[in-house]
């Protein structure tokens, strides 16, 4: 049964149709969970209430696959704005984003062009920007940019997979350019040609990578609500002594709180990712088919709103 739910919730987050329906009738079914809002006002009143809890942020604005150069140029435009937003304001706060929301599908050319004025503006106001990893099909392009960007700008880091067969290779390529990477076990529903079918495995090449980039000295963001995967992350930087300033662990708005304010008192670095806008569609069906648990949820906020 949670097999079948899983995969119904992958299925009708691709759904062209609903993710439009969803952006003109605002936040719904108890997204607003997972989803800090519709404007940016909205996400910097939720940014001060986690940086005053202790809690960085890494700031989302809701957008991806997106096919027409204006509106992948309107995206850019709104990240520069949270990003100006975010240094006026003087929050604890870094960016993350998609680069299909920045024109990935139309062309290399549209998708640096985006790209290279949002990290101008990220670099004047000293904003980390991460980009997320989207599903397989992406993934080589969106590491070819990641490396050109990299050449070019220190404050951008990206993403990888656990899931995916090839990571292991990724991080060895990536340390080469001193790739500041989030780790994640990977949320696209993806076919057992290029990914590990099993949750066991994931979670055996997830402990893998972590160790892996860790011990090569690059920055590594750990970003899971596994509970058993932050014990292995606490354990290993122990044994091996790493610094505090070279890790962190992330997790999701509206996930696991609590757990995010106890580590953060045993003295880690806890980043907090808040997605906002009104693209939220994806994201929040993304989120269901993680835990098809938090559907009674769903049902509650239908009859909210
Ligand atoms: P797992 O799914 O095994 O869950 C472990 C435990 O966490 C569960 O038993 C439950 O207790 C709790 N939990 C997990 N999900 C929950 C939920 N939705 N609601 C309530 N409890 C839940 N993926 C990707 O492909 N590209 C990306 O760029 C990113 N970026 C990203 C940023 C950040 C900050 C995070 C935390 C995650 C991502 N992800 C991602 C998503 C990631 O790949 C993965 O799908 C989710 O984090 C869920 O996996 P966990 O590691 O939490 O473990």
């Amino acid at each position: 049964m949670e097999k079948i739910l899983r995969n119904s919730f992958m299925f009708l987050s691709r759904n062209k149709m609903m993710t439009k329906l969803a952006k003109r009738y605002g936040l719904r079914f108890g997204a607003s969970r997972f989803v800090a809002g519709d404007t940016i006002d909205h996400a910097i009143n939720v940014i001060k209430e986690l940086n005053s809890k202790g809690l960085d942020v890494t700031l989302d604005y809701l957008g991806e696959f997106i096919e027409d150069v204006q509106e992948a140029n309107e995206m850019a435009d709104n990240c520069i704005k949270a990003i100006e937003a975010i240094g006026n304001h003087r929050l604890q706060s870094q960016v993350s984003l998609k680069l299909t929301s920045m024109g990935l599908d139309i062309s290399e050319e549209v998708v640096l062009q985006n790209m290279r004025r949002i990290l101008t503006a990220a670099k004047r106001h000293q904003i980390f920007v991460t980009i997320d990893m989207e599903d397989y099909s992406r993934c080589e392009k969106t590491l070819e940019i990641f490396k050109t960007l990299r050449r070019e700008y220190t404050n951008i880091g990206t993403v990888l997979q656990a899931y995916l067969y090839r990571t292991v290779k990724d991080i060895e390529e990536l340390n080469e350019y001193n790739a500041s990477l989030r780790l994640v076990k990977g949320a696209y529903k993806e076919s057992h040609k290029v990914a590990f079918p099993e949750k066991k495995t994931v979670d055996k090449n997830y402990m893998q990578i972590i160790k892996m980039h860790l011990l090569n000295g690059n920055f590594t963001a750990v970003a899971t609500h596994d509970d058993a995967i932050i014990q292995y992350t606490k354990t290993l930087v122990k044994t091996h002594r790493i610094p505090l300033e070279q890790f962190e662990f992330q997790m999701l708005y509206g996930i696991r709180p609590e757990k995010q304010l106890e580590i953060v008192k045993e003295g880690y670095k806890m980043r907090v990712y808040v997605p906002y806008g009104t693209d939220w569609y994806g994201y929040f069906m993304r989120r269901l088919a993680e835990r098809p648990a938090n559907v009674a949820f769903v049902l509650k906020g239908m009859f909210r709103k």
